[in-house]
Formats: structure tokens, sequence, C-alpha cells
């Protein structure tokens, strides 16, 4: 999180003797100060600057006043530009305010006038941000594209609420369509940075030519077909946060490159000798299993734990079948208003069916899987009939076979006891299921099959979430 004692103030002015002065006034006052002498170079600094607030002189030699507060107004809609002029220039600079600056000193500056303004504006600015950004939470958790209920996903988004406010780097692990990204959407929306834009770039789905000049950006002849300047993303992602997805599978020179990067926080666009701080938060995922990576060479130790400051790890959907429910009704809501239907939920049958399939595909395959029935159903109930094959066609076999490539690094030594009770649930769970199934979820029937009264297998599924 940026510090007031970090804030940058960025000064654009012709003459240096103004900028010199200020810079020390306000240096040692604890900002960081930074300062251009003209337009162009005031207007191409100022992304890699990101500066909380600009001293703008409005008589520039390259570029119109008003024309030049229009351009930044343009880049940083909401950073607060206090307005350097001179005195006869004070009809153009009442002019600027009307524009959004928000006040105008007059030449020569009066020193503690600049200061106490320029500590107004940043307090405004501060303000505006903070009720901006409470606005969006509001909203966020009212539409929350996010659903959860289970234990498992009440720690994940325990840990991921505590850590999202502070600027560490977090790499999420979990299986594919756990839903990584939106994790990685919740941590940036519900951190200081979410009035930036998140920017999330496919390590796996881009060529390894291309990575370091998506990632890093290049200057116009960097190449062959380099015909202009192009930021790449980490430009794009300044102020905010940059995502890489499928870290796993960046090669071996970009994670030298990114590793150095993330130390120095500056990098170079290729083709460039010029450095551009970064201002940037890294969230990376990955499905794959980084230690073998790590063992066979193919991944960086000291980028993991650089990258790894904090873990995240998705419960794959077969590890959260309580919560089931609760996600394919969201699933159908949602395919009810994109299909103008009115299906009002699932059979019994559809139900445990899903419960106790293994999902491969995770929250991705049961969305799909929804979508199908929602096109297939005629009447207003989901059934079973509706659904693909392997849901179907399902044995207990199959959900035991399923192993992944994911899993939690440290394996937890339990008590006996509770070894030997969580075996007897699991054998419990197998065998009423096996019954209730083959009674197609008759009770009287399964109990008598299972030689146990009524009430007590009424209690066992409710308390086993059969
Ligand atoms: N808890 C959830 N609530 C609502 N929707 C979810 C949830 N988890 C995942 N989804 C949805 O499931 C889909 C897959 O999620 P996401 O793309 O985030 O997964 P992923 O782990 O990044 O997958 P991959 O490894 O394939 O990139 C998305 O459409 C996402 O919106
Ligand atoms: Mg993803």
């Amino acid at each position: 999180m940026k510090q007031a004692a970090t804030q940058k103030i960025y000064i654009i002015d012709n003459e240096p003797e103004i900028c010199w002065m200020v810079k020390n006034v306000l240096s040692e006052k604890g900002f960081d100060v930074h300062t251009a002498f003209s337009g162009e170079r005031g207007l191409e600094m100022a992304e890699s600057v990101q500066p909380d607030l600009i001293l703008l002189d409005l008589q520039l030699p390259d570029i119109e006043g008003l024309e030049m507060l229009q351009r930044i107004k343009e880049r940083f809609n909401k950073l607060p530009v206090i307005i350097l002029s001179a005195v006869d220039a004070v009809n153009v600079a009442v002019r600027a305010m009307k524009m959004g600056a928000y006040d105008y000193l007059s030449k020569p500056l009066n020193v503690n006038k600049l200061c106490v303004t320029l500590g107004n504006a940043l307090k405004t600015s501060r303000l505006i941000n903070e009720v901006d950004n409470l606005k969006r939470q509001i909203t966020d958790q009212a539409s929350s594209p996010l659903v959860w209920s289970c234990p498992q996903m009440q720690k994940v988004m325990g840990i991921v609420n505590n850590i999202a406010p502070y600027d560490v780097a977090v790499l999420i692990r979990g299986e594919s369509g756990t839903g990584k990204e939106l994790i990685a959407q919740h941590i940036h929306s519900h951190s200081s940075r979410s009035g930036r834009p998140m920017i999330s770039v496919d390590c796996g789905a881009l060529p390894e030519t291309l990575v370091e000049s998506e990632l890093f950006g290049y200057e116009r002849g960097a190449f062959t077909g380099a015909n202009k300047d192009k930021p790449g993303r980490f430009e794009s992602a300044q102020g905010g946060t940059l995502f890489l997805d499928e870290i796993g599978n960046l090669p071996l020179n970009t994670q030298v490159k990114l590793l150095r990067v993330l130390e120095e926080r500056r990098f170079q666009r290729l083709g460039s000798r010029r450095e551009i701080d970064i201002d940037v938060r890294l969230i990376t995922a990955v499905n794959t299993d980084l230690e073998t990576a790590m063992q066979t060479g193919m991944f960086r130790e000291d980028l993991f734990h650089r990258l790894n400051e904090f873990a995240v790890y998705m419960p794959p959907l077969r590890k959260r079948s309580e919560e089931i429910d609760l996600l394919a009704g969201h699933f159908l809501d949602l395919f009810n208003r994109q299909f103008n239907r009115s299906i009002k939920g699932f059979s019994p049958e559809a139900l445990w069916l899903m419960r106790r399939y293994s999902w491969p595909g995770n929250v991705r395959e049961l969305i799909n899987v929804i979508k199908r029935a929602a096109v297939l159903t005629a009447g207003d109930t989901i059934e079973s009939a509706c659904f693909p094959p392997e849901i179907l066609e399902q044995t207990a076999e199959k959900e035991e076979s399923i192993t992944t490539v994911y899993s939690e690094p440290r394996r937890v030594i339990q008590p006996l006891r509770k070894v030997c009770q969580e075996a007897t649930r699991k054998i419990e769970h197998e065998a009423i299921s096996r019954a209730l199934e083959q009674t197609r979820w008759n009770k009287v029937k399964t109990a008598r099959l299972l030689k146990i009264n009524y009430k007590t297998l009424f209690n066992k599924i409710k308390e086993l979430g059969i």
C-alpha cells in the first residue's frame, strides 16, 4: 500500500529554477518529486512516474497549456492537478479549473501557499478514492460473482480477504477450473489498487518468442516487424495488478528476467535503454506441480519463493460436494436469465448424482453441465436424464481413482481416533449411497436393505450430507 511519505509529486514546468526550488521544498517534506521541462516529456514520463499529484505550468514551450491539461485528464482522470500560472494568465488558469484542475497558484510562487494547497489537494484526492473504493466494495459484495459456503472455501476466503489489502505477491494453486482467476480478481478488487486495472496474461497461451515482448513491451525497430512502440503488460498494469496465469509454463529465460524485474522494481522495453519503474502487484496462478518442475530444473526456485509470499490453495470441486447444490442453483439462475427460462430446481436424483460426481473439470465443468441441462429440460425441474453420460455412468471406483497433479505440499498427521472416524464416515457414506442408488432413493426400502431403522437412515443421510 502506498504510504503518505512516498507520495509522488510531478512538476511539469519549463523553468528549471522553479522545478529545482519546488523539488527542494517538497523533498524536504518527504515527497518523492519528479520533474519534466516540456509537455511532451511530461506526458511521456507520466505513465512510469505514476504521480499522486501534478503541478502544471500552463506556459510550456511545446504544448498549449489547456490542451496539456486535457491530455493529462484523459489519461489520469482522478489525478489532482494544480496549475502554476503567470499573473497575466489568471483567466486561463480559471478556465483550467473549470476543466477539472484542483486549484491554481500564481507565480512567483509563495512556498507556504504551495504547501497548503498541495496538502489539501492530496487529502481531497485520498478521500475521493476512499469513497470510490467503498462504493465499489458495496456493489462488489452485492453482485459478487464468487459463490461459496463449504468450510474449505470459507478458509480460502478468510486468507484471501486478509491478504488482499497488502501488497504481497500471491501464488494461487489449484486444478483447472477451480476459480483461480476469479480469486485473483477478488484480491485485486479488495485491494487499494482496485481503481487501477488488473491485467491478465496467460503464460501458457503465448508462444515462447512472444512472452517477453508481451510482458515488457518494445520500442520501434527492436526486432523485425516492430514498426511502432508498444507498451507491455507490466506498463498497462501500472498502479494496479498483473495476473500471470499458468506461470509454470514461463520459459526459463523469461523466468530469469522476471525475477530481476521483480527484485529491481524496474525494467526496460525490448530495444530500449530507458528504465521504467514498476508499481505493480503480482498475482500468479498455476495448475501444475511446481515442486516437480523445480526438481527437474524447469522452474527456478528463487523465482518460486519470490512469487510465493502467500500461497492460496483452491480445493477441487469433488472436495466441496457440500456446496454443489448452492453452485448449481447459482448457475441455474444465471442460465434461467440468459435463456429466459423459469426452471425451478433439480430432482433429488439429479442433485445426488452431481454431489457424488468427481468433476475433473471443476466449476467450469459444472457450469457446462448446468447450461446443457437448462437447454435440454422441457419441464420446470432438471432431471438426471439431461446430464451427460460421464455423470450418469460414474462409479465409486472411478471416484476413487481420480488422482491429481495438485496437492497441498504438507501431509498433516491426524490423531488415530479422528482417522478412524473419518474412515467410518466414508464407508457409511459409500454404503448408504449405493443402497439409495439401488432403490432409486426409496428410503423405506433402503433402510430395510441396510437393516437399520428408517429414523437412523434419515439422520445418517443428513449427517453425512448425502
Ligand atoms: N466459487 C465460484 N463461484 C462462481 N463462479 C465460479 C466459482 N469458481 C469458479 N467459477 C467460474 O468457473 C469458471 C472457471 O473459473 P476460473 O477461470 O477462475 O478458473 P481457473 O482456476 O482460473 O481455471 P484455469 O486453470 O483453467 O485457468 C469461470 O467461469 C468462473 O467464473
Ligand atoms: Mg485461469
